[in-house]
């Protein structure tokens, strides 16, 4: 960690205050990593602004003295985009966590980036609305953090990841300057989308100070099913026919048997279909009862009808949350169980028997273990390879091939290296293998318009 000056650290305390301020070690632990492996790369200081006029304020001082700035939400990240990997400054929006309105007329909400994401959906549940993005963390992580990385989670399937809600933003430039995007608007065709531009830049181009959310009225009504199946490939080929069969349900999440089981362990509960090879947990929502109804009993029909072993209702709200605690919890209790690696594919919903295919034969051929689960309907599965007893050396040879195969079936089979978790500082290597060299070079052209001396969190998303 190389520390600042101190007459640097002085302009930024008279910036946010002291009380903003972090510089100990030990404090600044929490700002030295994020969800993602076992990175840990410290920060000179943290500063923790609560308006946009100190986040202008702590950026104008890193621009005149060439710090770097990384932005940080609730540090729930899988790509390492909250990892301050070049020192300086980690900027923490968690003290502004305000909800600045909820506006019934127009259907939407405006927050600060630090206002927890299950906080916000609760707020609006309140009100009869519904804010659907739900990334698995979302009783953890930020607002700030979900634009930033335009993170997914299972609804992302009926309704969409976190670009689709977001009509407008505040944000602030490297070099202090604070501007406005989008707005209160359902059409807006004024000049270029910044608004979607910041939406996924992983805190590259600007920090976000205020959003602007669209919201829904919530659905009520929910029919939740759990369907087991022998093989990957063949809960991946069902899924398909669910929607041959003109049903969106609202998640269609797939989980290989040892991802069951690690959050049932962890948990320390059983769950129905844990011991099938896979299982998909089906959710159907919406405003009408008997529909939902319907649709719930029909997708349970073709499941059975293209290789269900089992179908499993899961009727009283209590069950529901059961699996969905339980779903949540993969993320984690899969990490728990070795050293690992993810990998976030995407790839058309159509072409994921074919990807689960691949899978199988690149893990057998390298003698890896992976374990397998995600948002099937949305073609994105987070394949986590395992080091178990593996050697250090056997892993550190074994694992890049095999990862440069994985991406290249799933480039080949038109999908892409990440579908939620982003590039960050873990995946951006493997950028080339998704995007052309021209490509690459109008993304850095993007990236020197908004902050010319690459300040604004240095060696993320575009590889060197
Ligand atoms: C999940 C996170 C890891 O799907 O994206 O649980
Ligand atoms: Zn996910």
């Amino acid at each position: 960690m190389h520390s600042l000056p101190a007459s640097i650290v002085v302009q930024l305390r008279d910036a946010v205050g002291r009380e903003n301020l972090i510089v100990d070690r030990e404090p600044l632990e929490k700002y030295a990593s994020d969800e993602t492996e076992d990175l840990v790369f410290y920060p000179a200081v943290a500063v923790t602004p609560t308006t946009t006029a100190q986040v202008s304020a702590v950026l104008r001082i890193a621009s005149q003295h060439a710090i770097p700035v990384t932005p940080r939400g609730a540090g729930t990240g899988l790509s390492g985009g909250a990892l301050p990997v070049k020192g300086g400054i980690v900027l923490s929006v968690e003290k502004m966590n305000r909800i600045l309105e909820i506006d019934r007329a127009n259907l939407m909400a405006v927050v600060e980036p630090g206002v927890i994401t299950q906080v916000l959906q609760e707020a609006v549940e309140k009100e009869g609305l519904f804010y659907p993005p739900d990334p698995a963390s979302r009783g953890s992580c930020m607002m700030g953090g979900n634009v930033a990385e335009c993170s997914g989670g299972p609804r992302a399937l009926k309704y969409g990841v976190t670009k689709d809600w977001i009509l407008g933003l505040e944000a602030v430039l490297i070099d202090g300057t604070v501007i406005n995007t989008g707005g209160k608007l359902l059409k807006n065709v004024t000049g270029y989308n910044i608004t979607q531009l910041l939406v996924g830049s992983e805190g590259t181009l600007a920090v976000v100070t205020k959003i602007i959310v669209k919201l829904i009225p919530y659905p009520p009504f929910r029919s939740t099913l759990v369907a087991t199946f022998d093989s990957l490939e063949g809960a991946a080929v069902a899924l398909t026919k669910i929607f041959e069969a003109k049903i969106v349900p609202c998640a269609t999440e797939f989980m290989e048997s040892a991802a069951i089981q690690a959050a049932a362990k962890k948990r320390g509960k059983h769950f129905p279909g844990m011991e099938a090879a896979a299982t998909l947990l089906i959710e159907v929502d919406g405003y009408d009862k008997d529909l939902v109804q319907k649709d719930g009993e029909r997708t349970g029909e073709v499941c059975l009808e293209h290789g269900a072993l089992d179908v499993i209702v899961a009727d009283s709200p209590t069950q529901q949350k059961d699996m969905w605690d339980m779903r949540r919890a993969i993320g984690e209790a899969v990490k728990g169980l070795s050293v690992y690696k993810e990998e976030d594919t995407v790839v058309p919903r159509a072409n994921l028997p074919k990807l689960m295919r691949a899978l199988d034969d690149i893990k057998k051929r390298h003698g890896l273990t992976t374990i397998c689960y995600g948002h099937a309907g949305d073609g994105n599965i987070h394949v986590n390879i395992l080091k178990m007893a593996m050697s250090d050396k056997d892993w550190e040879e074994k694992l890049p091939p095999a990862i440069r195969e994985i991406f290249t079936e799933v480039v080949k089979l038109g999908g892409t290296i990440s579908g939620e978790h982003g590039i960050g500082f873990v995946q951006r290597e493997w950028l080339p293998i998704a995007m052309t060299k021209d490509e690459i070079a109008l993304m850095k052209r993007v990236k020197q318009a908004f902050d010319p001396s690459g300040l604004l969190n240095p060696a993320k998303l575009i590889p060197e």
